[in-house]
């Protein structure tokens, strides 16, 4: 069946199917879909669902997916961000290949009204799991496992862009995989043709550098890939200080709180030019967060050791932030 539409944006993205009544075929295979929960989750519809394959159970899978049977109530902003998901997704695998990094979609589905990505289910989400009772062995196997795979993808030019607790998830068998390729953006950012950076990532994933990279794109001015990569250190740094304190959502609400504070009408800020505003404004959330950081570090004993580490990696100047290669091996260095 040809399922391409003469305005299919994702017409060239792998394995689309059809699913009609719960099931579908794919390479003359057959398999069916038994949805166990559905959540709402920002407007978008996360199914939780068990995938039979020729009628033997096969695994857990996630659906996210949107639509509207009635096209006047089709929010086309929604519907585009899986779109962009669809095509982050693509363009990722035919660089780095299907397998080679979890997050992959197994399946996707398109019509004018419908949209929807096919996932394993890599379990339960940072911010819902309670790591209290983890060793500090494992939770540096953790931290060690969530370093490789940004790395993973900063060495082939691809940025999440969104890493918070809520796009992290761990399976049963304890292993982290990344989720929520919705804002990824790739190594095209030098070609100026993808720029996929929203504004609104300068919150939501704690980095306050994307604002700035941002401002540098618009006004043509090329910039390192070592920014663009350190930039993610903020996000990063703020999952390991979670774990390793048993607080994933923490070091976020701390960047909400100081983001809001420091845009609240301020003289100093209000006088300087743009390039300006962004290093005054850098400057001091790079101080307030490394004050937080520090302060809670130093109450319990067992963290102090990780505070030179984490420290930083919120060094206001990207430059002499380490490489998350170098901070790895640190890591790895205090668990032997
Ligand atoms: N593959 C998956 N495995 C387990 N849970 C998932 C998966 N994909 C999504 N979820 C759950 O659904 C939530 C929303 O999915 P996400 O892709 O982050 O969408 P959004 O763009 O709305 O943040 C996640 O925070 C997580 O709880
Ligand atoms: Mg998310």
């Amino acid at each position: 069946m040809n399922l391409s539409h003469p305005c299919d944006p994702i017409a060239n993205a792998p394995r689309r199917i059809h699913i009609e009544k719960c099931r579908f075929n794919y390479e003359n295979k057959s398999y069916r879909i038994v949805i166990n929960k559905l959540e709402i989750h920002n407007n978008l519809k996360i199914c939780f669902a068990d995938l039979y394959l020729n009628e033997q159970f096969n695994k857990k899978i996630v659906i996210k997916a949107y639509g509207s049977t009635n096209s006047k109530h089709l929010n086309q902003d929604l519907y585009n961000v899986l779109v962009d998901e669809i095509k982050n997704h693509s363009e990722i695998e035919a660089k780095v290949g299907y397998s080679n990094y979890f997050s992959h979609m197994l399946f996707h589905f398109w019509t004018k009204h419908h949209i929807g990505i096919i996932f394993d289910d890599f379990g339960t989400t940072l911010d819902k799991i309670n790591i209290t009772n983890y060793s500090l062995k494992y939770k540096i196997q953790m931290v060690s496992q969530l370093i490789s795979q940004v790395n993973f993808l900063q060495e082939n030019n691809i940025y999440h862009g969104d890493l918070k607790p809520s796009n992290i998830c761990m399976g049963p068998d304890g292993n982290i995989v990344l989720i929520d390729f919705g804002i990824g953006y790739l190594e095209e950012y030098h070609s100026n043709k993808m720029l996929n950076i929203k504004y609104n990532t300068t919150i939501t994933s704690g980095s306050s550098e994307y604002s700035k990279i941002y401002f540098e794109y618009c006004a043509g001015n090329e910039f390192p890939k070592e920014l663009f990569d350190k930039s993610q250190h903020f996000a990063v740094g703020g999952l390991i200080f979670g774990i390793l304190t048993n607080k994933p959502t923490s070091y976020f609400s701390k960047c909400l709180e100081i983001l809001i504070s420091l845009k609240n009408p301020n003289e100093k800020l209000e006088k300087l030019n743009l390039p300006n505003r962004f290093k005054y404004f850098n400057k001091q959330f790079s101080n307030a967060i490394c004050e937080f950081i520090s302060k809670e570090l130093d109450t319990v004993p067992e963290l102090i050791q990780f505070k030179p580490i984490l420290l930083n990696m919120f060094e206001y100047d990207y430059t002499k932030r380490q490489s998350l290669n170098l901070i790895a091996s640190q890591f790895e260095k205090i668990n032997t």
